[in-house]
């Protein structure tokens, strides 16, 4: 299928790189793709940004049914754009379309809609340190019908924005408080996909923890409300007495792609991760030990996030004095500059 292009006749003004922070602007095109039971995706185009006209029934309002990804791009010294890892977000999407009973997307279709898109608005990836172009594809349920079924159409769309840090901390650690009254996902649920429903269900704990002075809220598993599950919109790791610990993927986490990122880079450096469950009293436990040496958050938007106060049952931890610790750093230099073509690529990621 031929992708067709429609320019914009009014370019925005690009926003100054060194004010950039997370998500609030938006490039001068947007990639849209329809779908319809018995016809498929059909007319896969580039039209200029812009708001979109629904009906007020239409179904992603009502029922969510809908899922998205993050990825980004970033432009190499000589002007090579690099996309990490785009096939991993493809793929995954398509997982969480199948969870949520949306058709499938071609993947060769939809990385060449990335690449296309991204290549319109080329100009507006940034190049200052710690920046990106965040690429946001997202499918909605668009039938315009409030029974509760699966929609019989659908619309993908990709948006781009220039982003900087996700955290106002930026590499600097974070104050993480110990969920224990909600619950983010449970085995069977949808915790594994990216849909906007885990993330509406993670906003009260998020306030909550706000109010208490905390940047964000680690979860625990929804069942024993032990296990150590996530930080926010990140996978957590802890190192301790030289070996990384994270949750295993068992469904009620999101599979991270700076999840599996990371992984791999710290078994190249010979250090052991422990993908097994582990609880908060582990932790605990650790810390008092003096084992603790290091905690960290893995994500797309923030890449590394260093975890520097633990909040549990009205006890404040700290790790690692507060500091950066030696690994975060390491893998945040590491994936940052595989990723915008400073550090060679030997896991064949960049695309
Ligand atoms: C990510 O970092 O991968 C995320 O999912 C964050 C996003 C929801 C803003």
């Amino acid at each position: 299928m031929e992708i067709t292009v429609t320019r914009t006749n009014s370019p925005k003004v690009k926003p100054d790189e060194s004010s950039l922070v997370f998500g609030h602007e938006f490039t001068d095109h947007m990639f849209v793709m329809d779908y319809k039971e018995g016809q498929g995706w059909y007319d896969p185009r580039i039209v200029p940004y812009g708001p979109l006209t629904l009906d007020p029934s239409t179904m992603v309002f009502h029922y969510g049914q809908e899922t998205f990804e993050g990825l980004k791009a970033y432009k190499a010294e000589d002007g090579t754009i690099q996309l990490f890892r785009p096939k991993d977000n493809i793929r995954r999407m398509n997982q969480s379309n199948d969870r949520l009973c949306i058709p499938a997307i071609d993947e060769d279709l939809f990385l060449e809609a990335i690449k296309a898109v991204v290549k319109i608005d080329e100009d507006w990836i940034p190049t200052s340190p710690g920046t990106s172009l965040y690429i946001r594809p997202f499918v909605i349920a668009t039938d315009p019908f409030i029974g509760v079924k699966p929609s019989s159409t659908y619309m993908l769309m990709i948006i781009l924005s220039p982003v900087g840090s996700y955290y106002k901390e930026g590499l600097n650690p974070t104050k993480i408080y110990v969920e224990d009254e909600y619950v983010r996902a449970v085995p069977g649920g949808t915790g594994y996909a990216k849909t906007g429903a885990n993330y509406a269900a993670s906003l009260k704990a998020q306030v909550e923890a706000h109010k208490k002075g905390y940047s964000q809220v680690l979860w625990l598993d929804g069942i024993e409300r032990k296990y150590i599950e996530e930080v926010g919109t990140s996978n957590a790791f802890f190192k301790v007495d030289g070996k990384v610990h994270t949750a295993p993927l068992q469904g009620s986490i999101l599979g991270g792609i700076t999840r599996d990122t990371s992984i791999e880079l710290l078994k190249s450096w010979g250090i052991e991760v422990i993908e097994e469950p582990f609880t908060i009293d582990d932790v605990m436990r650790w810390h008092q030990e003096g084992k603790l040496e290091e905690a960290f958050a893995t994500g797309t938007a923030a890449v590394i996030s260093p975890i520097g106060i633990l909040g549990w049952k009205g006890n404040d931890i700290q790790i690692n004095n507060q500091e950066i610790g030696k690994i975060s750093q390491k893998l945040y230099d590491t994936i940052t500059e595989i990723q915008n073509g400073k550090e060679k690529d030997t896991f064949d990621w960049i695309v």
